[in-house]
């Protein structure tokens, strides 16, 4: 499917973002509203969260706030009861929050603790929301799980290009990326009886405040590619790692 075929979603499609109230997750809170889903803005502000969620409002978009630290077990496990008690089901999550704490350092020199700091939100906080919302997607009937990656975690790009990757060696963040990549696919083999697809997304390089605005595309052309794979038909693929143009290797 293209982006352009995406129309609009089955009345009372819940979807989950985790990291919405800006970027790339708020653009993604957006246009999935706007095919007709009611979404649920994770935000581990309150405040964060209330301000992103009445400008999606303003705009006619069915949005809520959901207070949702993925790094604090307590956070999820409220999130997801919450989300139990008043939908009773989830039918797409999008693992979108996510750090870069290792901009600028060189590879030999980021410590075990920067590395541990940002597995906390990229790779733990990534499989809490999943396995705790699990449950939630498989009432669904159709779940869909999007995972925020990126090439510089494709150990695929990264053993064929590593001159091409070498301004963006983190190891901390690449990494992570690469640990998020194995998540999607254990998870995709396990679900699939279920009918829930598990997608990696790489969503370009654009600008945001993870990377001091130093991309070249916008959060808008992220979102469209987070999206595509957000409201995969049922013949749609699952354990596919891909960006705008395509398969990216794992
Ligand atoms: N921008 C790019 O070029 C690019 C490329 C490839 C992949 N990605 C991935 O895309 C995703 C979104 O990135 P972005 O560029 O949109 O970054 P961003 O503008 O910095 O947004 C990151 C979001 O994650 C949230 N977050 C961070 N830690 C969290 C936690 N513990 N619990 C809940 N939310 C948390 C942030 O909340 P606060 O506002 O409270 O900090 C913010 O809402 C990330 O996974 C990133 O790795 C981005």
């Amino acid at each position: 499917m293209s982006k352009d075929d995406i129309s609009t979603l089955p009345p009372g499609t819940v979807a989950l973002i985790t990291g919405a109230n800006k970027g790339i997750g708020f653009q993604t809170a957006r246009k999935l509203g706007t095919l007709g889903a009611t979404v649920l803005v994770g935000a581990r502000d309150e405040g964060r969260g209330a301000t992103a969620v009445a400008v999606l409002a303003a705009e006619g978009i069915d949005a809520h706030a959901v207070l949702l630290d993925v790094t604090d077990q307590d956070s999820v496990k409220a999130a997801a009861d919450r989300i139990g008690r008043t939908f009773g089901k989830l039918d797409i999550l999008v693992n979108n929050a996510g750090v870069l704490l290792d901009h600028g350092i060189p590879v030999a020199e980021v410590t075990a603790d920067r590395l541990r700091e940002t597995y906390e939100t990229n790779v733990f906080g990534t499989a809490a929301v999943t396995s705790a919302l699990i449950p939630l997607l498989r009432r669904s009937g159709r779940g869909r799980i999007v995972n925020l990656s990126s090439s510089l975690g494709s150990l695929g790009v990264n053993s064929a290009e590593p001159e091409r990757l070498a301004p963006f060696q983190m190891l901390a963040y690449n990494s992570s990326k690469a640990a998020l990549n194995a998540l999607t696919l254990m998870y995709a083999h396990a679900l699939k009886a279920d009918n829930i697809k598990v997608n990696a997304a790489e969503p370009g390089y654009v600008a945001t405040d993870l990377n001091g605005h130093q991309g070249i595309g916008t959060a808008e052309d992220a979102a469209a590619t987070v999206t595509r794979l957000a409201v995969l038909d049922d013949d749609g693929p699952t354990a596919t790692f891909q960006s705008e143009t395509g398969h990216i290797p794992w």
